[in-house]
């Protein structure tokens, strides 16, 4: 298999896919995998098409390369959209997720922090500025390719912030991965974290993952440590308010049980997005060694909170039991 690159009219050499997190990509270069026949047959999700190199290796082949300049950096726009969100917002959403870190969990410069499923780093590049010499922030992710760009972009640039890539499977973010999300520990030890970042992420998790990671949470947290992990709070009020008062867009319905409490929105991608009900977020955290001294943080996606909403989905601040 190879990839075609056109810059402008031009055709360049088309290259290996094992050429591809080194090969120079410029701003507009239209790429396609060839043949087209086998293409065919791979999986696509948000328009980009996944390709295995080798085990553990696989890449996102995005139709069209293109940059999105932010602060001295240049990013891949394919892999911020995988945040749900565009270019426009990077800076707007990863500020809002810090204040609401800061405000729900509270956040201190000198912490070591760690943000699971940090997709393209949009809150590593908040917390540059924030984090004093000593802090130190760790991202993990599941999406090779966000992955691969934080560590060449961003490590070599402030060395506080490293990151992790956890080959785990996701149907849209990680389709080839071939192992579980329980396979992995944090590379951390244990009680040596003082706070930990999900933004938007135990929406794309089920029951057994959000388990395995609050067990990991309960490990690597120091005593006095602190979880921010937003949700979708299922409940019969939040659907009915969704109905018509609903920010999501796409229609929040979550008609699909996948067990006991837990709600998925497409059968056909059910990690696409997931709500958990309190009973079983309560359970989940308890069988974890967790507990959290707050209610639920209210959040604006089902409409149901109107103008008491605190950030856009529900979230959890959890501690040690
Ligand atoms: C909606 S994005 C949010 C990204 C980031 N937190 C942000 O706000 O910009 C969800 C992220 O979760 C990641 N993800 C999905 N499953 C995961 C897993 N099992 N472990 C770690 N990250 C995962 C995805 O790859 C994606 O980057």
């Amino acid at each position: 298999m190879q990839i075609a690159v056109t810059r402008g009219d031009s055709r360049v050499t088309p290259i290996d896919p094992a050429q591809f997190d080194d090969f120079d990509f410029h701003d507009g270069d239209r790429l396609a995998v060839l043949p087209a026949r086998e293409a065919a047959k791979l999986p696509v999700t948000w328009g980009d098409r996944h390709v295995e190199i080798s085990p553990g290796r696989a890449i996102r082949v995005p139709e069209q390369w293109k940059l999105f300049d932010f602060r001295t950096f240049r990013i891949p726009v394919h892999l911020i959209t995988l945040t749900g969100a565009g270019p426009e917002t990077l800076d707007l959403i990863g500020g809002a997720h810090l204040r609401n870190y800061e405000n729900q969990m509270g956040l201190f410069p000198g912490m070591n922090f760690v943000d699971v499923g940090c997709g393209i780093g949009r809150d590593a590049f908040q917390l540059m500025d924030y984090l004093s010499p000593e802090g130190r922030y760790l991202g993990i992710d599941v999406t090779r390719d966000s992955i691969v760009w934080c560590q060449r972009h961003i490590t070599p640039r402030d060395p506080r912030f490293s990151f992790h890539h956890f080959d785990a499977v996701n149907e849209l973010y990680n389709p080839f991965g071939r192992r579980r999300t329980s396979d992995f520990r944090l590379p951390l030890p244990d009680a040596s974290v003082d706070r930990i970042g999900l933004a938007s992420v135990f929406t794309h998790l089920l029951e057994d993952e959000v388990l395995h990671y609050m067990r990991e949470f309960r490990r690597v947290l120091k005593p006095d440590g602190r979880v921010h992990a937003s949700f979708f709070l299922y409940s019969q009020a939040a659907l009915q308010a969704a109905r018509s008062a609903g920010t999501t867009a796409w229609a929040a319905t979550f008609l699909h049980r996948l067990s006991k409490g837990v709600y998925a929105n497409d059968p056909a991608y059910p990690r696409g997005a997931v709500a958990y009900d309190e009973e079983t977020m309560r359970r989940l955290m308890q069988e974890a060694g967790l507990a959290t001294d707050r209610p639920f943080v209210k959040g604006a996606w089902s409409g149901l909170f109107g103008d008491e909403a605190e950030e856009g989905q529900d979230a959890v601040i959890l501690r040690r039991a």
